[in-house]
């Protein structure tokens, strides 16, 4: 059995959707921003805290679990520059609450939700898991130190992981039936897509003088669905022995920018976008983009998605969203 922690939140949903197809799943989440509904029927589902020994003892005494997966992260960098502590908080301590129960109970393998904001404002083009780690703001901070307590406990404790680091997750499932929805919503595509439906006046753009040809920040996007089926190589290689303490990017390779981006969403739905120039954001560094060679090597990984299809999914999503 895998315990999902997180699987109610966007991106874990979505991998829980896939892994039981193939092996028996649990939940645990806390709902702060996760949504019941989103989760699979077929997984077990527990409400509680990551943070919280007696739920996690609870689990680990009732279940036969033999791998992790962490999602249960906050995750926005404007927030984590404001709130540190909220981030520090859950990212790291609770963090190191679930690796403490996971050793005491003798459970070694995890996977674990990182992010490219641990590269910050990266010097290279295209970024490889070898580009220098530098966050800029404690969301990155602290999926950073998380990575290095894994290097220590697995060098001390045995313990198996592989870091899974995501650009820009975005899209839906292709059923439309779970998607993305936080509250308040901050990402570029459900909010060009909302603005598409006439829920918000406008898309403001954050920055139009970055050195990039059009001037707008550019990001990799990758499909929610090809996230998942990464997790399930990932998984998959722990499980039989042959990887553990490795990093991986998750991304596209490619690059667009907020201007292109709102373009495909107008060229994919056929509605015009009301769109504003506005102030840079803070912390936005002006050029995210993955390069994806190490897992595609190693696990035979690769996004399977493009830009358009990942829009053509959400837009089926927002047009019903359920929750
Ligand atoms: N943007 C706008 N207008 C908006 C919203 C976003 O112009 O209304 C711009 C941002 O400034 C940025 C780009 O669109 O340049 C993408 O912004 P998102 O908020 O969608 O995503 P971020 O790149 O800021 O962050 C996301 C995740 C982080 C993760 C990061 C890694 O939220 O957790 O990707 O690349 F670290």
């Amino acid at each position: 059995m895998i315990l999902v922690v997180g699987g109610a939140g966007y991106i874990g949903s979505h991998l829980v959707k896939e892994l039981v197809e193939k092996e028996k799943v649990i939940v645990l989440d806390n709902l702060s921003t996760g949504h019941r509904e989103a989760v699979d029927s077929r997984a077990i589902f527990v409400e509680g805290d990551l943070g919280d020994e007696e739920d996690l003892q609870m689990i680990f005494s009732s279940y036969p679990i033999k791998a992790v997966m962490h999602f249960a992260a906050f995750s926005l960098v404007g927030e984590s520059v404001i709130d540190p502590l909220k981030y520090y908080q859950n990212n790291v301590a609770s963090t190191i609450t679930l690796l403490n129960v996971m050793m005491r109970n003798n459970v070694k393998n995890f996977i674990f939700s990182s992010t490219a904001a641990t590269y910050g404002i990266p010097n290279v083009d295209v970024i490889d898991e070898k580009t220098v780690t530098a966050p800029i703001n404690p969301y990155g901070h602290s999926k950073l130190m998380i990575e290095q307590i894994l290097g220590d406990f697995s060098k001390a404790y045995g313990l198996h992981y592989v870091v899974l680091r995501y650009f820009n997750a975005a899209g839906a499932h292709e059923s439309a039936k779970i998607g993305e929805s936080h509250d308040p919503e901050t990402h570029l595509i459900p909010i060009i897509l909302q603005q598409l439906l006439g829920q918000r006046d406008q898309i403001s753009v954050f920055g139009t003088d970055y050195d990039t040809a059009d001037g707008t920040c550019i990001r990799d996007y990758i499909h929610v669905t090809d996230l998942a089926s990464a997790h399930i190589l990932a998984l998959e290689s722990l499980l039989n022995e042959e990887k553990s303490a490795e990093v991986y990017n998750l991304g596209n390779g490619l690059g667009y920018s907020v201007k292109e981006v709102i373009e495909t969403c107008e060229k994919v739905t056929g509605v015009e976008a009301n769109v504003v120039m506005a102030d840079r954001r803070a912390g936005d560094p002006a050029r995210l983009v993955a390069s994806s060679e190490k897992i595609f090597t190693e696990l035979g990984w690769k996004a399977e998605r493009n830009l358009e299809q990942i829009i053509a999914d959400a837009w089926k999503w927002h047009q019903k969203q359920q929750y």
